[in-house]
């Protein structure tokens, strides 16, 4: 760590990041997908979480910052998940909409991908997409991952159908 990319760099999180985390997760159309915007107590837990997972497991979501400027714009990296009976790595990316279709999304998630491979050594990244979220699944897509099954999440008191999406180290 961090994880470098031509245009982004990828660092953990702090607190000081709040203001921008709070951005990607209280905005209505980006969480959209999570059944709308968080509310202050939600980015708390979300943000304290990370921090958790930061320290018990070495990686979980990263700050996605803006080499040029430093911004923060989106959070990307690698968690662990239990998709479909199983304990698994699952790389997750969620974007500031200011900055959609630029790349970004596929720049940062491949350079964490390429780490998961690489350093965790791990044979399979998986990434777990409502069927509803589009746009994710054709950053999976781009990934190279392909679909391996479906299940029904339950989160915030609505029964969500998802794909596990997966690719293969040795693939
Ligand atoms: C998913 C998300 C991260 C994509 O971010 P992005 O930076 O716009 O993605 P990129 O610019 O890297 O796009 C890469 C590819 O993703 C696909 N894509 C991105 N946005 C899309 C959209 N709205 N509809 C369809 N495909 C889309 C396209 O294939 C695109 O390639 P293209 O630009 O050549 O068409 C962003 O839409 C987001 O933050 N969504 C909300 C959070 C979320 O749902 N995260 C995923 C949870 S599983």
């Amino acid at each position: 760590m961090p994880v470098e990319t031509p245009r982004l760099i990828l660092r953990e999180m702090t607190q000081h990041d709040r203001p921008q985390l709070s951005a990607i997760l209280q905005d209505e159309e980006t969480m959209a997908a999570y059944e709308g915007a968080f509310d202050d107590t939600m980015v708390d837990v979300w943000l304290e979480r990370m921090l958790t997972r930061y320290q018990e497991d070495g990686f979980g979501l990263w700050a996605v910052v803006l080499r040029e400027t430093g911004e923060m714009i989106g959070q990307c990296g690698l968690t662990r998940q239990h998709i479909m009976n199983e304990d698994v790595i699952e790389v997750g990316y969620l974007f500031n909409r200011s900055f959609w279709h630029q790349g970004f999304a596929i720049e940062a998630a491949s350079a964490c991908r390429d780490y998961a491979f690489e350093s965790l050594t791990i044979d399979r990244l998986y990434a777990q997409i409502r069927d509803t979220n589009i746009a994710s699944m054709n950053v999976a897509i781009r990934l190279g991952m392909t679909v391996r099954g479906r299940f029904v999440k339950h989160y915030r008191g609505v029964d969500m159908p998802h794909l596990a999406f997966a690719l293969d180290r040795f693939a």
